[in-house]
């Protein structure tokens, strides 16, 4: 077994676990630490060496994947839509790999989760085009053409409708903050997944985040010409995802 490690940075949580990269499952259970708030870089990079300190028995893994809700540059953070301000511009890949004292490769969140559903999830079979879309606090896509991803394509970020913003109008978060019933939501991705369909006509639209476990109440509202299905590994593709792109650097 290759073993690689991941953590993925949330909102509320940052989670990580040692990974079966060959099976692109955990090697047993995650470990989670609420993340610190203010969620600066350098607390955020202490709680990741806690997390790999309770695990330890993976010295040997060579390189750790780290996943941050940023568009993230060789190793650069480039954006912080819902994050601290202070990600901007930090060289997020020196800072963890010196706080952590081990070699860390950092990288967007979604890129992440869809790297794990797009080798080890529900689009493995799919050699064409997968969008990968989470819902969540954001939203966040992966796009990955023949098993190579585009990374940082930020498709939460499109004007849809006249909204400037997608994820504003129709991520979990709206759905939330405006007590909207599953149909009234569907009714928004609709048009998301609508005009996403219309840009880039992939093979496959793979949903993921949180919400994906309920996926029987939003899915089967959509009208697309793509097949669209729930994402396999839920919450854990950011940490499996992170693993396979920290090992690859
Ligand atoms: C960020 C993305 C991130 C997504 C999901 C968006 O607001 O801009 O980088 O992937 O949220 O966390």
């Amino acid at each position: 077994m290759v073993m690689g490690f991941g953590i993925d940075i949330g909102g509320t949580g940052t989670k990580g676990a040692p990974v079966d990269l060959d099976a692109g499952k955990l090697v047993g259970e995650r470990f989670r630490i609420p993340t610190p708030q203010p969620a600066t870089p350098q607390a955020v990079a202490e709680v990741a060496a806690q997390i790999v300190a309770h695990f330890p028995d993976t010295e040997e893994v060579p390189r750790i994947g780290v996943a941050i809700p940023a568009v993230v540059q060789r190793g650069v953070a480039r954006s912080a839509a819902n994050i601290d301000t202070s990600w901007i511009d930090t060289d997020v890949d020196a800072l963890f790999t010196e706080v952590l004292g081990r070699e860390v490769h950092v990288v967007n969140d979604a890129d992440a989760a869809g790297v794990a559903e797009n080798d080890h999830g529900a689009a493995r079979k799919e050699e064409g085009l997968v969008c990968v879309i989470t819902l969540g606090t954001g939203i966040g896509s992966a796009l990955i053409s023949g098993g190579t991803l585009v990374p940082n394509t930020e498709f939460g970020h499109l004007e849809v409708a006249g909204h400037p913003n997608a994820e504003k109008w129709c991520a979990t978060s709206a759905r939330e903050r405006e007590d909207l019933t599953w149909q009234e939501w569907a009714e928004r991705l609709q048009v998301y997944f609508s005009h996403l369909e219309r840009i880039l006509s992939p093979d496959l639209f793979v949903v993921g985040g949180g919400v994906s476990k309920n996926s029987e109440k939003f899915l089967p509202l959509l009208d697309l010409r793509t097949p669209i299905v729930a994402a396999k590994h839920r919450n854990n593709a950011g940490i499996i995802g992170a693993a396979a792109l920290g090992a690859r650097g």
